[in-house]
């Protein structure tokens, strides 16, 4: 099965997973990329369903108005009930990688905010130990070369993302060869250099739920 249909799958495991919960006052989180894209798609068939969606970038807020889905700002809702988000790496204990679109600051916060954190991937995405993918960090764009440096002290190589601006204004410093090791280490210890606003791992907020989807069908991690 062709990777774009394995996203549609783990999208819809994910709205069937979540259907049962919603009603007249669930506020729904959603994430941002073509993962997630799938669900914002499945999820426009049960908009009747619940209040609203609460979104980590702009480009899924448009793409949830487009489909009928009423957006809200974060701070507008009592509580957010489930968080659906795509991921670029997902190791055995449910840690990710986040942030090969851009979004993962805000994707972080929703995550935060949420009750629970379905993650959906095709499984590609699955590895033994995260650091394959290169580690997204968002940084206020003064402190790009002091925080590169830092990284380096850290053993990665960071590499500016070229003509690329977050929805927060920020600059994205791509880390490739890091060891991770310890992902909740890492990810504090990167939190810590003084003009990161965010970094990719999402290791204290990580995935609940991951819905996997393969060829034989989705599995749950
Ligand atoms: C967006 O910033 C990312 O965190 C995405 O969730 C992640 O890159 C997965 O994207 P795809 O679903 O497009 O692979």
């Amino acid at each position: 099965m062709a990777q774009a249909a394995l996203k549609r799958s783990a999208a819809e495991a994910a709205l069937a997973y979540i259907e049962p919960r919603l009603g007249p006052k669930t506020v729904v989180g959603v994430g941002t990329g073509s993962t997630a894209d799938c669900f914002i798609d499945a999820l426009a068939a049960v908009k009747h369903k619940f209040d609203a969606a609460v979104s980590s970038s702009e480009a899924s807020a448009e793409r949830l108005r487009g489909q009928g889905v009423a957006v809200i700002d974060l701070n507008a809702a009592p509580s957010v009930a489930v968080y659906v988000d795509g991921a670029d790496e997902v190791d055995p204990g449910r840690c990710l990688t986040k942030g090969g679109g851009g979004a993962l600051t805000r994707e972080k916060i929703v995550a935060a905010s949420a009750d629970e954190f379905v993650c959906i991937v095709d499984d590609s995405k699955l590895v033994a130990r995260l650091g394959s993918f290169p580690l997204p960090v968002e940084v206020v764009p003064m402190a790009r070369g002091l925080v590169a440096r830092a990284l380096v002290g850290l053993g990665g190589e960071p590499e500016w993302r070229q003509g690329f601006t977050t929805d927060n204004g920020n600059l994205i410093l791509d880390v490739h060869g890091l060891d991770i090791a310890d992902p909740p280490a890492l990810e504090r210890e990167i939190n810590n250099i003084v003009g990161v606003v965010c970094n990719g791992l999402f290791a204290a907020n990580r995935a609940d739920l991951v819905l996997v989807a393969g060829t034989d069908g989705v599995r749950q991690l």
